[in-house]
C-alpha cells in the first residue's frame, strides 16, 4: 500500500489585501481590493503534498458555515481525503487576516475559530488513519495540547511524525524527542532555541528530533541531523507573496519523504516547492504541482530526481 501523508491541523479562510508597505504600529495604509483564499497551515500543507503527488488525509475542524464548507470542498477537489474534517456547530471557521507588501513580506493575524476546538477526538481519528510508513504532519494552529498528545502517541506506535512548529509556541521535551522531523523558520527557531537560527538547527537537533530543518527564506535552509548540519541553497525566484511558502516547503518535504527520498534530497525538493509558492499570490492558490516545478526550474525537477546534486549542499 502506498504510504500516505496524514495532516492533523488547521483550516482557515484567508482575507488578503496587498499594500505598498506593511504599516508600522498605529498606522493605516490603503491597499488594493480584498481577496479571499482557502488557507490555514494544516490545509495548505495537505494541498501542497497532494499537488506534488502524495496521497493525503486531513483531520481538523471548521465551523458549520459557508467558509467551512467551501474550504473543505476545495481540499476534496485536490484529492485530499476530507472524511476527518468535522463541523463545529457553535464556532465559526478559522479566519486569517493577511497583509502583503511589495516584495512578498506579509503580516498575518489568525482568529482560530473552530481550529481551537480540536482535541483528543481528532487526535484519535488521526492516529487511527496512520498505517505503517505513513507520515503524520502537524503545525501549531490547533491547541498545543492536542499536538503534543498526537505526536507522542503516533511516535509510540512507530509512525514518522513531522512537526512544523508554526506559529512558535513552547514544545515539551518529550514531544521534541518523539519527532522524526522538526521544521521551523528563522523566527520560530530563535523562539524555540533562544539562539540565532543557523546555530538553532543543531541545538534543536540535540534535543531529540531525528532531523531539524530551519528555513531561511531567500537564503535556503539548514538541515541538522545528529552531529551534521548542511546548508541547502536557495532557489532564486521573483517573490510576490511569501504566504504559504513555508507550507509548500513542509508539504513538499512530506511528499518526498513518503516517496522514500532521503532527507537531504527531500529538503532540496521542499526548497524548490517553497520558492515556487512565493511567486504567486495567496495560500492554496500558490502551491505548485510537479508540472509547475518543471516549468519553473527545468524539465528534470522532480521528487525522485532533483536536478541539482545533493552533493552541492554545503556542510556548515
Ligand atoms: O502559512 C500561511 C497560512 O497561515 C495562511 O493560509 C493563514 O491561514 C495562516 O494560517
Amino acid at each position: 500500500m502506498t504510504p500516505r501523508v496524514v495532516v492533523l491541523g488547521s483550516l482557515n479562510r484567508d482575507h488578503v489585501v496587498q499594500v505598498p508597505r506593511l504599516p508600522a504600529p498605529g498606522y493605516t495604509v490603503i491597499g488594493g481590493g480584498l481577496l479571499t483564499f482557502a488557507g490555514g497551515k494544516g490545509a495548505n500543507q495537505a494541498v501542497a503534498a497532494a499537488r506534488l503527488g502524495a496521497q493525503v488525509a486531513m483531520v481538523g475542524r471548521t465551523g458549520d458555515d459557508d467558509a467551512g464548507w467551501a474550504i473543505t470542498a476545495a481540499l476534496a477537489a485536490e484529492g485530499v481525503d476530507v472524511s476527518g474534517v468535522s463541523r463545529d456547530p457553535a464556532t465559526p471557521t478559522g479566519a486569517a487576516l493577511i497583509m502583503i507588501e511589495r516584495g512578498g513580506q506579509n503580516l498575518i493575524a489568525v482568529a482560530p475559530g473552530a481550529n481551537a476546538t480540536v482535541g483528543e477526538t481528532e487526535v484519535v481519528d488521526a492516529l487511527e488513519r496512520l498505517r505503517p510508513d505513513d507520515i503524520l504532519v502537524l503545525q501549531l494552529e490547533i491547541p498545543v495540547r492536542a499536538v503534543e498528545s498526537a505526536v507522542q502517541q503516533a511516535a509510540s506506535l512507530g509512525a514518522r511524525v513531522m512537526l512544523n512548529a508554526a506559529p512558535a509556541a513552547p514544545i515539551g521535551p518529550a514531544t521534541l524527542r518523539s519527532l522524526d522531523v522538526l521544521v521551523v523558520n528563522e523566527g520560530e527557531a530563535q523562539a524555540l532555541a533562544g539562539i540565532p537560527p543557523r546555530e538553532a538547527a543543531s541545538a534543536l537537533a540535540r534535543r531529540g528530533p531525528a532531523a531539524v530543518v530551519v528555513t531561511l527564506g531567500k537564503h535556503g535552509a539548514v538541515l541538522s541531523q545528529g552531529q551534521s548540519s548542511l546548508h541547502v541553497p536557495p532557489r532564486a525566484v521573483h517573490a510576490v507573496d511569501a504566504t504559504a511558502a513555508g507550507d509548500a516547503f513542509v508539504g513538499g518535504l512530506a511528499a518526498a519523504l513518503v516517496e522514500g527520498v532521503g532527507r537531504r534530497e527531500a529538503v532540496w525538493y521542499a526548497n524548490t516547492a517553497g520558492a515556487a509558492a512565493a511567486t504567486v499570490v495567496g495560500a492554496q492558490s500558490s502551491l505548485p504541482t510537479r508540472e509547475d516545478l518543471r516549468r519553473l526550474f527545468g524539465p528534470h525537477t522532480d521528487i525522485a530526481s532533483p536536478n541539482e546534486p545533493p552533493e552541492g549542499l554545503q556542510p556548515l
